[in-house]
């Protein structure tokens, strides 16, 4: 029996096979490289010394999909693939409502022809949407305020459904907090394409000299330095959270519903001091407008996880620091030579 990874050769996808080969699983990977390269699956091989089954093509495929389950013996899927720019997603609705939305029902119901119906979903504490106070537990309302939020809030909601309908189905949501880091080998670790969205990629790009200058995205926030205040989580943990979050999905129906983070908060200024003094190497920054859409502090109450799966973060501040600037030194173009 094996695990499929759909998205499997991107930032979280990749790391998470890692961790579950360690951990005793068969894994099979499908990718349509949208937002990953092939290189991957090379760095795969060397960190894990095993030829990984994988299948190059789009989740909207339902016949590229049926081949994969016919010719593999899947016991479960972990749903990573999806577009998760935020920018991005505002700016082209419906190339995200299709490839995210479209793409896991069609995902979805490929599993339902062949009788697998075990799901561990990769959400996003940005389901939390701008009303909720931290720390945040899974009980909340969930809301969005961009279409790549809405898509998660929508295909947990599709999930949910669909455990409500048929008891046979096993539903596992995870809401990522902000993944960060990379595995300490620095052969994988994030790689956006284009000019990095995020914080930490951003940041390491400018240590290596791609970019000039950080931009703060706004100084003037009800936080301790006036910064954003943000629950980063090293993405090995993460992965982890996912091989202990798939041992309880293979016994346990319904939906199970768990926060992947920290419980720390810290800003972007922390960031960028702890990064510094990690590594030694400086991080220009300039102080700018607020980001729109962007709220003051977000972090997990992940109480929940650590009760019911065993699991909580292990890697600290330093360990984040100190493995996101290894990848991006020892990578600094990602994936492309
Ligand atoms: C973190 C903090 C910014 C960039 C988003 C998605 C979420 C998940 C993670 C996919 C904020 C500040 C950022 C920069 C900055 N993505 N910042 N300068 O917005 O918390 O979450 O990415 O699953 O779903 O919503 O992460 O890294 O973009 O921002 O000052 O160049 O860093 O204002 O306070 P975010 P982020």
């Amino acid at each position: 029996m094996a695990i499929l990874l759909t998205g499997g050769a991107g930032f979280i996808g990749s790391h998470t096979s890692v961790e579950l080969i360690k951990a005793g699983y068969d894994v099979v990977l499908v990718d349509d490289f949208s937002n990953s390269s092939p290189e991957v699956l090379n760095r795969l091989k060397t960190i894990t010394g095993k030829e990984i089954p994988f299948f190059q093509g789009s989740i909207l495929d339902k016949d590229f999909l049926t081949q994969v389950f016919q010719e593999n013996d899947i016991e479960a899927v972990i749903h990573f693939a999806a577009f998760k720019a935020v920018g991005e997603s505002v700016a082209q609705p419906l190339k995200y409502y299709h490839n995210n939305i479209t793409g896991t029902i069609s995902l979805l119901e490929v599993m339902q022809e062949q009788g697998v119906k075990k799901i561990v979903f990769s959400s996003s504490a940005t389901v939390y949407g701008m009303n909720n106070v931290s720390p945040l537990t899974e009980d909340l309302p969930t809301s969005a305020t961009n279409p790549y939020g809405y898509t998660k809030v929508m295909m947990e909601q599709i999930l949910m459904d669909l455990a409500k309908a048929d008891a046979d189905w096993s539903v596992t949501l995870l809401r990522y907090f902000n993944p960060i880091g990379a595995h300490e080998s620095g052969l994988i670790g994030e790689a956006p394409n284009g000019i990095p969205n995020n914080l930490m990629p951003y940041i390491t790009q400018v240590a290596v000299g791609k970019l000039a200058e950080l931009s703060v995205f706004g100084d003037d926030y009800d936080t301790a330095d006036g910064t954003g205040v943000r629950d980063y989580i090293h993405v090995v943990d993460l992965a982890n959270g996912h091989a202990l979050a798939l041992k309880h999905n293979l016994t346990e129906k319904g939906t199970h519903i768990f926060n992947l983070g920290t419980g720390n908060g810290y800003s972007v200024l922390d960031l960028v001091k702890a990064f510094e003094a990690e590594n030694k190497v400086a991080v220009p920054y300039v102080i700018k407008e607020r980001r729109p859409g962007d709220i003051a502090t977000c972090y997990a109450d992940a109480s929940k996880a650590k009760e019911v799966l065993g699991w909580t973060a292990q890697k600290d501040l330093h360990d984040m620091m100190r493995d996101s600037w290894k990848w991006q030194s020892q990578n600094p173009n990602g994936y492309d030579k």
